[in-house]
């Protein structure tokens, strides 16, 4: 289901680029705004201006802090579009939504297929980029026969294939996100580790020591994560903290914590930034990213995302200033905090423009407004938010 949606969002952003190239362009659902912001813009988000913003201007405004960056479709990366020019010139960090994950690099028992990665690792290195690896081992992306015959078959395939990959890389990537959600969904669970088809194959939780134990094997100088969602929510936060500190107390080679960052515009800045204050506070010198950070204009209960019921309504293309404003003031508030964490390395968003969003399908398909530029490219409220300390959010 949720790869499906994964697909879907990765053809949109094809089908966008196609358009843009095309010169067919996606209609406008959000008007654009001013490059140089006026102080106290009454409604600068229907300015007409078009300009880009200034080169380097999101990644200069956070050098000697951390990098910025984003998941991108390997046709994302190039100099041809509109969009690549904003991948050259807004951010130093790259990585995939998909291309990336197992299933896309090893469908089939023998098969490997590295072209998306490659590409995708090859524009980082010639555009001195920093690359996040994302991700050896996640639930939702694993083939099939990944899990099949004993579990000796499956700890032997599941070090092939990490070995494999990390050997790849190894003279260029250094930062890999190893697991990809392993804690339970179930906020009450007293074991913080999720029931998942590995586990269930494994036996035991045993398959995150390995995936761990491997990568550190093919690279020992690679920086190894672990990476997960909703830690804005206490209980959830608690769960992914016991587990860090179990694969710490153990040994286990374990250097940085992946915060997804997938909150909505009404979320509280203090609880999505406790996540980061929870890591330090083990004091154990873990690496902080935030990993795949998107803001949706949607407040959906788990109810639609469990089964589609009671979604919020579609704003479709007339997104209300009040939400644009909040978001960008969330926002805001959080890249203040994360500038104050000398823990936080890196943030990386979840895609690059509204239109190619994932958030356009997932829960449901309706129209989103997540990322920092428009469906035109052009940067939105919470971009100049973050990128000019004397910007006015319209109210
Ligand atoms: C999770 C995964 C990502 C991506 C997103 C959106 O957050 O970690 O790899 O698939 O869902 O689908």
């Amino acid at each position: 289901m949720r790869l499906n949606q994964v697909f879907l969002a990765g053809l949109a952003s094809i089908t966008l680029a196609l358009n843009a190239c095309g010169g067919g362009g996606a209609s406008p659902s959000q008007a654009p705004i001013a490059a140089t912001p006026p102080p106290s813009p009454p409604t600068s988000s229907n300015s007409e201006s078009k300009d880009a913003p200034a080169e380097g201007l999101l990644r200069d405004t956070y050098a000697g802090r951390f990098k910025v960056g984003a998941a991108l479709y390997s046709n994302q990366v190039t100099q041809d579009t509109e969009e690549g020019a904003i991948v050259n010139s807004q951010f130093n960090s790259i990585g995939a939504e998909y291309e990336m994950k197992p299933d896309f690099i090893a469908p089939e028992p023998g098969v490997y297929n590295f072209e998306g990665a490659d590409r995708l690792v090859d524009y980082a290195v010639a555009n001195d980029m920093e690359i996040r690896f994302h991700a050896l081992l996640w639930h939702e992306s694993t083939p099939d026969y990944f899990l099949e015959g004993t579990r000796e078959d499956i700890k032997a395939r599941l070090e092939a294939y990490i070995t494999t990959v990390v050997t790849r890389y190894r003279d260029r990537v250094k930062i890999w996100d190893v697991v990809n959600e392993v804690v339970t969904e179930d906020a009450n669970a007293t074991d913080p580790y999720r029931q998942s088809n590995w586990q269930t194959a494994v036996g035991n939780n045993d398959y995150i020591d390995w995936a761990f134990q491997a990568a550190r094997a093919a690279d020992p100088d690679a920086i190894l994560f672990i990476n997960d969602y909703g830690t804005r929510f206490e209980g959830k936060r608690n769960q992914y903290i016991e587990i860090i500190q179990d694969l710490l107390d153990r040994g286990i080679p374990l250097d940085g914590v992946g915060h997804q960052f997938h909150i909505p515009w009404n979320a509280n800045a203090e609880n999505v930034l406790a996540s980061i204050d929870a890591v330090d506070n083990l004091f154990a010198g873990l690496v902080n990213h935030v990993t795949e950070m998107d803001v949706s204009v949607y407040t959906d209960p788990g109810e639609c995302w469990q089964e589609q019921r009671n979604c919020d309504e579609d704003y479709g293309s007339e997104l209300p200033q009040n939400i644009d404003s909040t978001q960008a003031r969330l926002v805001k508030a959080i890249f203040e905090g994360l500038a104050e964490r000398p823990s936080v390395e890196m943030v990386h968003f979840w895609g690059v423009s509204d239109g190619q969003s994932w958030l356009n399908f997932s829960p449901i398909e309706r129209t989103n407004y997540p990322l920092l530029f428009d469906r035109e490219f052009n940067p939105k409220t919470w971009f100049y938010a973050i990128t000019d300390p004397n910007y006015v959010i319209p109210e």
